[in-house]
């Protein structure tokens, strides 16, 4: 049998890691400004990580959602406190696309309307509403191209204003650092209105914090740097550093109904270990603070070498997008096979950092360091 052939992919076969670095087939070590894809919160191999999940597995790898599963409670109790939604819910799942397409359920449920705002070069993933809800035509089958979605532009509050005002919107969701669509932050007075003009006419306001989430902002979610409380947030990546998980977080607003929402994988025991693993390092190791220092540092570090071609930096703490008036294609490629870095993209211009929150200042130099020697000769 052959693989369905949907990834484009380096000819790199990456076989171990630690922290913020990773190693080839052929013993190369790489610097990791990557994160697998925003993934790697804590760092790769993580000792405390592995002992939780090897604990985990050698008692139960799983049971299912129709008995008491207490590592649930105890990760619902831990991220409450952590991310200050301690009167929050938690429903648990697979992925970040599970957990959008849950939000857009109980927001249609809460409110029995089934039309949606999103923004224009939204990401939300790629099941049947998550991928409406996206602003990617290419990725919508037509089966998933039903209406139910008006893409508007970031932070033109009158644009939103016209449509949530006609009384019929479900649902809002935004991403306030957007990720796929390249590193652009939702504004404050932007988010204020919004969640005011939701509150007004009975739409919910949806935060997906998969990936600019979980401390990867410099506070625990971007839009904690905002001031806004959305009726529901949603996460995955990072929450279990590569065990694959999600979940939304459900204000005091929305009753559960038994058999409403449900899965067969989703909160498993494993998982929990995993995410809970993730929490106690986060804490310990102060991550959420390194994220915001590590990143500011690099963002200025990356301002000050003032690079040929670089047009534009931006993000906050370490999601840091670097605009370049040059096609990233080539950039990106000599950073892996040059100077062994691994980075993300966005678009055509756009190098999208996502590091492990581990990333050290010396590692963020170094970042600094290939990049100069990358573009200072003229590409
Ligand atoms: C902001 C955002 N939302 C949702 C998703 C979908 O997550 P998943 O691939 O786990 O379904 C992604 C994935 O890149 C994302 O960046």
């Amino acid at each position: 049998m052959q693989l369905f052939d949907v990834y484009p992919l380096f000819d790199v076969t990456i076989e171990r890691g630690k922290g913020a670095k990773v190693w080839d087939s052929n013993g190369t070590e790489y610097l990791d400004l990557y994160g697998g894809h925003a993934v790697i919160s804590i760092g790769h191999s993580h000792p405390h990580y592995i002992e939780k999940i090897t604990e985990q597995v050698s008692k139960l790898g799983f049971y299912s959602n129709s008995v008491k599963n207490p590592l649930q409670q105890q990760l619902a109790e831990k991220l409450g406190s952590v991310s200050g939604y301690e009167d929050y819910q938690l429903f648990l799942i697979n992925s970040g696309a599970e957990a959008n397409e849950n939000a857009l359920k109980l927001a249609s449920f809460y409110n029995g309307r089934t039309r949606v705002l999103s923004v224009e070069k939204a990401f939300h993933g790629r099941t049947s509403l998550a991928v409406e809800a996206t602003n990617n035509p290419k990725i919508i089958a037509p089966i998933n191209a039903n209406n139910h979605v008006t893409f508007l532009p970031l932070n033109d509050l009158p644009a939103w204003e016209r449509e949530i005002s006609k009384g019929d919107v479900c649902a809002c969701i935004i991403e306030c650092i957007q990720g796929v669509g390249g590193i652009r932050l939702a504004d404050k007075d932007f988010m204020y209105g919004l969640q005011k003009l939701c509150a007004a006419h009975n739409t919910v306001l949806i935060c997906d914090e998969i990936q600019c989430g979980y401390g990867r902002s410099g506070k625990f979610f971007a839009h904690q740097h905002l001031g806004v409380t959305p009726d529901l947030i949603t996460v995955a990546k990072g929450i279990g550093n590569g065990f694959p998980m999600g979940g939304v977080l459900i204000s005091p607003k929305f009753t559960p109904v038994y058999g409403q929402l449900g899965t067969t994988f989703g909160g498993n025991h494993l998982a929990c270990a995993a995410a809970l693993a993730v929490l106690d390092v986060m804490k310990e190791e102060n991550l959420v603070k390194n994220a915001a220092t590590v990143g500011n540092h690099l963002m200025e570090s990356l301002k000050s070498a003032n690079l040929p071609h670089v047009v534009d930096i931006r993000g906050l703490g370490l999601m840091i997008g670097i605009e370049l008036d040059i096609p990233y294609k080539e950039v990106r490629s000599k950073l892996l096979f040059e100077e062994h870095c691994f980075t993300g993209c966005s678009g055509t211009n756009v190098l999208r950092l996502l590091p492990p929150l581990c990333l050290t200042i010396e590692q963020a130099d170094q970042f600094v360091e290939k990049m100069t020697r990358i573009l200072k000769p003229g590409i």
